[in-house]
Protein backbone atom coordinates (compact mmCIF):
# COMPACT_ATOMS: atom_id res chain seq x y z
CA UNK A 1 0.00 0.00 0.00
CA UNK A 2 1.31 3.44 -1.15
CA UNK A 3 0.92 5.82 1.91
CA UNK A 4 2.87 8.73 1.91
CA UNK A 5 3.95 10.34 5.47
CA UNK A 6 3.69 13.15 6.97
CA UNK A 7 1.94 15.01 4.85
CA UNK A 8 0.70 18.76 5.02
CA UNK A 9 -3.14 18.87 4.30
CA UNK A 10 -2.97 22.33 3.39
CA UNK A 11 -3.60 21.75 -0.43
CA UNK A 12 -6.78 19.23 0.90
CA UNK A 13 -8.58 22.07 2.27
CA UNK A 14 -10.31 24.77 1.45
CA UNK A 15 -9.88 27.49 4.36
CA UNK A 16 -6.13 26.60 3.16
CA UNK A 17 -5.40 25.82 6.80
CA UNK A 18 -1.94 24.08 7.96
CA UNK A 19 -1.85 20.47 9.21
CA UNK A 20 -0.61 17.65 8.72
CA UNK A 21 -1.60 14.12 8.19
CA UNK A 22 0.71 11.14 9.85
CA UNK A 23 0.11 9.06 6.47
CA UNK A 24 -2.13 10.11 3.67
CA UNK A 25 -3.50 8.14 0.52
CA UNK A 26 -5.56 9.42 -2.43
CA UNK A 27 -7.78 6.12 -3.46
CA UNK A 28 -9.10 6.19 -7.05
CA UNK A 29 -10.70 2.62 -6.19
CA UNK A 30 -12.88 0.79 -4.74
CA UNK A 31 -10.54 -1.94 -3.36
CA UNK A 32 -8.25 0.61 -2.22
CA UNK A 33 -10.36 1.79 0.36
CA UNK A 34 -10.74 -1.34 1.32
CA UNK A 35 -7.04 -1.91 1.84
CA UNK A 36 -6.94 1.29 3.51
CA UNK A 37 -9.87 0.15 5.91
CA UNK A 38 -8.23 -2.80 6.73
CA UNK A 39 -4.94 -1.19 7.51
CA UNK A 40 -6.35 1.21 9.91
CA UNK A 41 -8.45 -1.17 12.28
CA UNK A 42 -5.36 -3.25 12.08
CA UNK A 43 -3.32 -0.41 13.35
CA UNK A 44 -5.74 1.01 15.44
CA UNK A 45 -5.28 4.56 13.30
CA UNK A 46 -6.90 7.61 13.39
CA UNK A 47 -9.30 8.12 10.08
CA UNK A 48 -9.95 11.42 8.31
CA UNK A 49 -12.08 11.00 5.28
CA UNK A 50 -11.68 13.73 2.57
CA UNK A 51 -13.63 14.47 -0.21
CA UNK A 52 -13.03 18.14 -1.77
CA UNK A 53 -12.08 19.77 1.83
CA UNK A 54 -14.56 22.35 0.79
CA UNK A 55 -16.49 21.72 4.61
CA UNK A 56 -13.75 20.80 6.73
CA UNK A 57 -11.90 22.67 9.44
CA UNK A 58 -8.51 21.79 10.33
CA UNK A 59 -7.55 22.43 13.90
CA UNK A 60 -4.86 20.14 14.36
CA UNK A 61 -2.84 16.77 12.97
CA UNK A 62 -4.08 13.92 11.88
CA UNK A 63 -1.85 11.18 14.18
CA UNK A 64 -3.04 8.43 11.60
CA UNK A 65 -4.51 8.52 8.19
CA UNK A 66 -6.06 11.18 6.18
CA UNK A 67 -7.83 9.55 3.04
CA UNK A 68 -8.82 11.31 0.26
CA UNK A 69 -11.98 9.84 -1.90
CA UNK A 70 -10.86 10.50 -5.40
CA UNK A 71 -13.52 7.55 -7.10
CA UNK A 72 -14.43 8.91 -10.62
CA UNK A 73 -17.16 7.83 -12.87
CA UNK A 74 -20.32 8.95 -13.80
CA UNK A 75 -22.87 5.70 -15.05
CA UNK A 76 -26.59 5.95 -16.52
CA UNK A 77 -28.17 3.22 -14.67
CA UNK A 78 -31.47 3.82 -16.14
CA UNK A 79 -33.31 6.48 -18.66
CA UNK A 80 -36.68 6.49 -19.95
CA UNK A 81 -38.23 9.58 -22.06
CA UNK A 82 -39.37 11.50 -18.57
CA UNK A 83 -36.01 10.83 -16.03
CA UNK A 84 -32.45 9.63 -15.47
CA UNK A 85 -31.21 7.78 -12.84
CA UNK A 86 -27.16 8.24 -12.00
CA UNK A 87 -25.03 6.53 -10.16
CA UNK A 88 -22.28 9.07 -9.59
CA UNK A 89 -18.51 8.27 -7.91
CA UNK A 90 -18.22 10.00 -4.60
CA UNK A 91 -14.71 11.87 -6.23
CA UNK A 92 -16.87 13.25 -8.89
CA UNK A 93 -16.50 17.39 -8.32
CA UNK A 94 -20.21 18.37 -7.57
CA UNK A 95 -20.01 21.77 -10.05
CA UNK A 96 -18.71 19.71 -13.41
CA UNK A 97 -21.46 17.09 -12.32
CA UNK A 98 -24.21 19.18 -12.71
CA UNK A 99 -22.46 20.84 -15.45
CA UNK A 100 -22.36 17.11 -17.03
CA UNK A 101 -26.17 17.33 -16.13
CA UNK A 102 -27.39 20.36 -18.02
CA UNK A 103 -25.55 19.47 -21.10
CA UNK A 104 -27.36 15.85 -21.44
CA UNK A 105 -30.31 17.51 -20.39
CA UNK A 106 -30.85 15.99 -17.11
CA UNK A 107 -32.68 18.77 -14.75
CA UNK A 108 -33.00 19.00 -11.41
CA UNK A 109 -29.66 20.01 -9.97
CA UNK A 110 -29.75 23.86 -11.41
CA UNK A 111 -29.84 25.47 -8.34
CA UNK A 112 -27.01 23.75 -6.83
CA UNK A 113 -24.88 25.18 -9.29
CA UNK A 114 -21.31 25.92 -8.58
CA UNK A 115 -21.43 24.51 -5.03
CA UNK A 116 -18.01 23.00 -3.86
CA UNK A 117 -16.78 19.86 -3.18
CA UNK A 118 -17.77 16.22 -4.12
CA UNK A 119 -20.47 14.17 -4.90
CA UNK A 120 -19.70 12.07 -2.05
CA UNK A 121 -19.52 14.65 0.70
CA UNK A 122 -22.98 16.22 -0.57
CA UNK A 123 -24.88 13.73 1.11
CA UNK A 124 -23.52 14.39 4.76
CA UNK A 125 -24.74 17.98 4.77
CA UNK A 126 -27.78 17.27 2.67
CA UNK A 127 -26.08 20.66 0.38
CA UNK A 128 -28.64 23.25 -0.80
CA UNK A 129 -29.06 26.45 -1.95
CA UNK A 130 -31.64 28.69 -3.81
CA UNK A 131 -34.53 27.07 -2.60
CA UNK A 132 -33.45 23.53 -3.35
CA UNK A 133 -31.60 20.46 -1.72
CA UNK A 134 -30.02 17.33 -2.47
CA UNK A 135 -32.33 15.32 -0.79
CA UNK A 136 -34.88 16.18 -3.16
CA UNK A 137 -32.83 14.27 -6.10
CA UNK A 138 -31.31 11.25 -4.35
CA UNK A 139 -32.73 7.80 -4.51
CA UNK A 140 -29.57 6.08 -2.62
CA UNK A 141 -25.96 6.01 -1.42
CA UNK A 142 -23.72 3.49 -1.79
CA UNK A 143 -20.82 2.79 1.27
CA UNK A 144 -18.70 0.92 3.02
CA UNK A 145 -19.33 0.74 6.75
CA UNK A 146 -16.04 1.51 7.71
CA UNK A 147 -15.31 -1.12 10.32
CA UNK A 148 -16.65 -4.41 8.51
CA UNK A 149 -15.78 -3.45 5.24
CA UNK A 150 -18.90 -4.22 4.20
CA UNK A 151 -21.07 -2.45 0.85
CA UNK A 152 -23.93 -1.31 1.70
CA UNK A 153 -26.81 0.95 0.04
CA UNK A 154 -29.12 3.03 2.02
CA UNK A 155 -31.98 4.59 0.61
CA UNK A 156 -32.10 8.32 0.81
CA UNK A 157 -35.35 7.37 3.16
CA UNK A 158 -33.41 6.40 5.57
CA UNK A 159 -30.80 9.02 5.59
CA UNK A 160 -32.81 11.48 7.80
CA UNK A 161 -32.50 14.37 5.51
CA UNK A 162 -33.37 17.92 6.86
CA UNK A 163 -31.80 21.25 6.55
CA UNK A 164 -27.91 20.76 5.82
CA UNK A 165 -28.36 17.76 8.65
CA UNK A 166 -28.37 14.21 7.60
CA UNK A 167 -27.68 10.91 9.99
CA UNK A 168 -23.76 10.89 8.62
CA UNK A 169 -23.53 14.10 10.27
CA UNK A 170 -25.56 12.23 13.38
CA UNK A 171 -25.78 8.76 14.74
CA UNK A 172 -23.74 7.79 11.40
CA UNK A 173 -20.98 10.02 12.56
CA UNK A 174 -17.71 8.00 11.23
CA UNK A 175 -19.58 4.62 10.32
CA UNK A 176 -19.48 4.93 6.74
CA UNK A 177 -17.42 5.43 3.77
CA UNK A 178 -19.59 6.96 0.63
CA UNK A 179 -18.15 5.79 -2.50
CA UNK A 180 -20.93 6.79 -4.82
CA UNK A 181 -24.73 8.65 -5.23
CA UNK A 182 -27.66 7.68 -7.08
CA UNK A 183 -29.81 10.20 -8.30
CA UNK A 184 -33.35 10.56 -9.94
CA UNK A 185 -33.31 13.90 -12.69
CA UNK A 186 -36.13 14.82 -14.70
CA UNK A 187 -35.89 15.07 -18.71
CA UNK A 188 -38.99 18.11 -19.04
CA UNK A 189 -37.54 20.77 -16.91
CA UNK A 190 -39.48 21.52 -13.71
CA UNK A 191 -37.90 24.48 -12.56
CA UNK A 192 -37.35 25.47 -8.68
CA UNK A 193 -37.89 29.54 -8.61
CA UNK A 194 -38.73 29.56 -5.07
CA UNK A 195 -35.76 32.18 -4.62
CA UNK A 196 -36.91 35.85 -4.72
CA UNK A 197 -33.70 36.42 -5.96
CA UNK A 198 -33.69 34.07 -8.83
CA UNK A 199 -37.09 34.52 -9.73
CA UNK A 200 -36.54 38.37 -10.45
CA UNK A 201 -33.56 37.85 -12.64
CA UNK A 202 -35.54 35.13 -15.09
CA UNK A 203 -36.25 36.17 -18.57
CA UNK A 204 -39.87 35.33 -19.48
CA UNK A 205 -39.93 31.83 -20.25
CA UNK A 206 -36.86 30.92 -18.78
CA UNK A 207 -35.10 27.47 -18.68
CA UNK A 208 -32.66 25.63 -16.26
CA UNK A 209 -29.54 26.94 -18.28
CA UNK A 210 -31.02 30.28 -17.18
CA UNK A 211 -31.34 29.16 -13.54
CA UNK A 212 -27.76 27.88 -13.23
CA UNK A 213 -26.33 30.88 -14.78
CA UNK A 214 -28.10 33.37 -12.51
CA UNK A 215 -27.52 31.02 -9.39
CA UNK A 216 -23.39 31.01 -10.42
CA UNK A 217 -24.05 35.25 -10.66
CA UNK A 218 -25.42 35.22 -7.47
CA UNK A 219 -22.82 33.02 -5.53
CA UNK A 220 -20.33 34.51 -7.45
CA UNK A 221 -21.38 38.25 -5.87
CA UNK A 222 -21.40 37.11 -2.34
CA UNK A 223 -19.30 33.98 -1.83
CA UNK A 224 -15.53 34.16 -2.46
CA UNK A 225 -13.41 31.82 -4.31
CA UNK A 226 -11.78 29.46 -2.11
CA UNK A 227 -8.64 29.65 -4.45
CA UNK A 228 -8.51 33.04 -3.72
CA UNK A 229 -9.28 33.27 -0.37
CA UNK A 230 -9.72 30.25 2.13
CA UNK A 231 -13.15 29.46 3.23
CA UNK A 232 -15.38 27.17 3.62
CA UNK A 233 -18.96 28.46 1.82
CA UNK A 234 -21.32 29.33 5.23
CA UNK A 235 -19.70 28.90 8.52
CA UNK A 236 -23.22 28.30 10.53
CA UNK A 237 -26.05 27.16 10.24
CA UNK A 238 -29.33 29.74 10.04
CA UNK A 239 -31.11 28.82 13.36
CA UNK A 240 -34.76 27.59 13.47
CA UNK A 241 -37.22 28.82 16.16
CA UNK A 242 -40.18 28.22 17.62
CA UNK A 243 -42.22 31.28 16.18
CA UNK A 244 -43.15 32.48 19.62
CA UNK A 245 -39.57 32.93 20.67
CA UNK A 246 -39.22 34.78 17.16
CA UNK A 247 -42.16 37.12 17.57
CA UNK A 248 -40.56 38.21 20.88
CA UNK A 249 -37.46 39.54 19.21
CA UNK A 250 -39.16 41.08 16.63
CA UNK A 251 -40.86 43.26 19.59
CA UNK A 252 -37.02 44.38 19.95
CA UNK A 253 -35.51 44.35 16.41
CA UNK A 254 -38.09 45.19 13.90
CA UNK A 255 -36.24 44.41 10.72
CA UNK A 256 -35.69 40.94 11.57
CA UNK A 257 -35.16 38.72 8.80
CA UNK A 258 -36.58 35.13 9.01
CA UNK A 259 -38.89 32.98 7.24
CA UNK A 260 -41.63 31.03 8.34
CA UNK A 261 -41.19 27.41 8.38
CA UNK A 262 -44.96 26.67 8.43
CA UNK A 263 -44.86 24.48 11.15
CA UNK A 264 -44.80 26.86 14.35
CA UNK A 265 -41.27 27.61 13.03
CA UNK A 266 -39.00 29.99 11.56
CA UNK A 267 -35.64 30.22 10.22
CA UNK A 268 -33.87 33.57 10.91
CA UNK A 269 -31.00 34.51 8.51
CA UNK A 270 -27.45 33.98 10.63
CA UNK A 271 -25.60 36.46 8.38
CA UNK A 272 -28.02 38.94 8.83
CA UNK A 273 -27.76 38.23 13.01
CA UNK A 274 -23.75 38.51 12.61
CA UNK A 275 -23.62 41.54 10.58
CA UNK A 276 -26.42 43.64 13.08
CA UNK A 277 -23.39 42.64 15.75
CA UNK A 278 -21.35 44.66 13.70
CA UNK A 279 -18.41 42.11 12.66
CA UNK A 280 -19.48 41.99 9.23
CA UNK A 281 -15.57 42.36 7.51
CA UNK A 282 -13.92 42.32 10.66
CA UNK A 283 -10.36 40.85 10.69
CA UNK A 284 -8.63 38.79 13.68
CA UNK A 285 -5.45 38.31 12.04
CA UNK A 286 -4.96 36.07 9.69
CA UNK A 287 -8.76 35.44 10.11
CA UNK A 288 -11.85 37.48 9.97
CA UNK A 289 -15.60 37.71 8.51
CA UNK A 290 -15.71 38.26 4.94
CA UNK A 291 -16.91 41.98 3.67
CA UNK A 292 -19.73 40.57 1.28
CA UNK A 293 -21.61 38.00 3.30
CA UNK A 294 -21.00 37.71 7.27
CA UNK A 295 -21.70 33.77 7.59
CA UNK A 296 -18.83 33.14 5.91
CA UNK A 297 -15.53 33.21 7.59
CA UNK A 298 -11.87 33.52 5.84
CA UNK A 299 -8.62 32.56 5.87
CA UNK A 300 -6.42 35.22 4.69
CA UNK A 301 -3.29 33.29 4.84
CA UNK A 302 -0.52 32.07 7.62
CA UNK A 303 -3.14 31.60 9.77
CA UNK A 304 -4.49 28.65 12.35
CA UNK A 305 -7.72 26.45 12.52
CA UNK A 306 -7.85 27.47 16.19
CA UNK A 307 -7.58 31.35 15.27
CA UNK A 308 -10.45 30.38 13.23
CA UNK A 309 -12.54 28.65 15.81
CA UNK A 310 -11.42 31.59 18.41
CA UNK A 311 -13.19 33.95 15.99
CA UNK A 312 -16.54 31.59 15.92
CA UNK A 313 -16.41 31.41 19.63
CA UNK A 314 -15.90 35.36 19.48
CA UNK A 315 -19.49 35.53 17.04
CA UNK A 316 -21.41 32.80 18.87
CA UNK A 317 -20.77 34.76 22.01
CA UNK A 318 -21.94 38.50 20.58
CA UNK A 319 -24.73 37.23 18.32
CA UNK A 320 -26.25 35.11 21.70
CA UNK A 321 -25.63 38.25 23.61
CA UNK A 322 -27.47 40.38 21.77
CA UNK A 323 -30.34 37.97 20.24
CA UNK A 324 -30.52 35.05 22.75
CA UNK A 325 -29.86 33.02 19.82
CA UNK A 326 -26.70 30.47 19.21
CA UNK A 327 -25.62 29.59 16.34
CA UNK A 328 -24.37 26.20 15.16
CA UNK A 329 -21.00 25.63 13.05
CA UNK A 330 -22.09 23.94 9.84
CA UNK A 331 -18.81 22.43 8.34
CA UNK A 332 -16.60 19.25 9.78
CA UNK A 333 -14.14 20.68 12.98
CA UNK A 334 -11.41 18.52 13.81
CA UNK A 335 -10.10 20.18 16.79
N1 LIG B 1 -27.81 38.77 5.18
C1 LIG B 1 -27.39 39.93 5.79
N2 LIG B 1 -26.04 40.15 5.92
C2 LIG B 1 -25.12 39.29 5.44
C3 LIG B 1 -25.55 38.10 4.83
C4 LIG B 1 -26.91 37.86 4.70
O1 LIG B 1 -28.20 40.74 6.23
O2 LIG B 1 -23.94 39.59 5.57
C5 LIG B 1 -29.24 38.54 4.97
C6 LIG B 1 -29.58 38.79 3.51
O3 LIG B 1 -29.90 40.11 3.27
C7 LIG B 1 -30.76 37.89 3.30
C8 LIG B 1 -30.53 36.75 4.27
O4 LIG B 1 -29.56 37.20 5.20
O5 LIG B 1 -31.95 38.54 3.66
C9 LIG B 1 -30.06 35.49 3.58
O6 LIG B 1 -28.81 35.71 2.97
P1 LIG B 1 -28.30 34.86 1.70
O7 LIG B 1 -29.35 34.86 0.64
O8 LIG B 1 -26.96 35.35 1.34
O9 LIG B 1 -28.25 33.38 2.19
P2 LIG B 1 -27.79 32.71 3.55
O10 LIG B 1 -29.02 32.32 4.32
O11 LIG B 1 -26.80 33.55 4.24
C10 LIG B 1 -27.91 30.28 2.60
C11 LIG B 1 -27.01 29.07 2.58
C12 LIG B 1 -25.98 29.21 1.47
C13 LIG B 1 -26.71 29.36 0.15
C14 LIG B 1 -27.61 30.59 0.23
C15 LIG B 1 -28.47 30.77 -1.00
C16 LIG B 1 -26.94 28.25 4.85
C17 LIG B 1 -26.14 28.06 6.08
N3 LIG B 1 -26.36 28.90 3.85
O12 LIG B 1 -27.09 31.39 2.99
O13 LIG B 1 -25.22 28.00 1.44
O14 LIG B 1 -25.80 29.51 -0.92
O15 LIG B 1 -28.53 30.46 1.35
O16 LIG B 1 -29.53 29.88 -1.02
O17 LIG B 1 -28.09 27.81 4.80
C18 LIG B 1 -23.29 26.96 2.35
O18 LIG B 1 -24.04 26.17 2.91
O19 LIG B 1 -22.04 26.89 2.48
C19 LIG B 1 -23.85 28.03 1.55
C20 LIG B 1 -23.11 28.96 0.97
Amino acid sequence: MDWEHNVSLQPYNSLGLPARARFFHQATKEVELLDDLRKVIKDKLELLVIGGGSNLVLARDIDGLALKVDLKGIEIVEENEKSATLRVAAGEPWPELVKHCLKRGFFGLENLSDIPGTAGAAPIQNIGAYGAELSQRLLSVSVIEQTTGSRQEIPAADCRFSYRQSRFKGLWRDRYLITAITLKLTKQPQLCLDHAGIQEAMPTHPGPEDVAREVCRLRRLKLPDPKLLGNAGSFFTNPVIEARQAKDMLAEHANLRMYDLGDGRVKLAAGWLVEQCGLKGIRRGSVGVHKEQALVLVHHGGGTGRQLLDLAEEIRTTVQARFGVKLEIEPRVVA
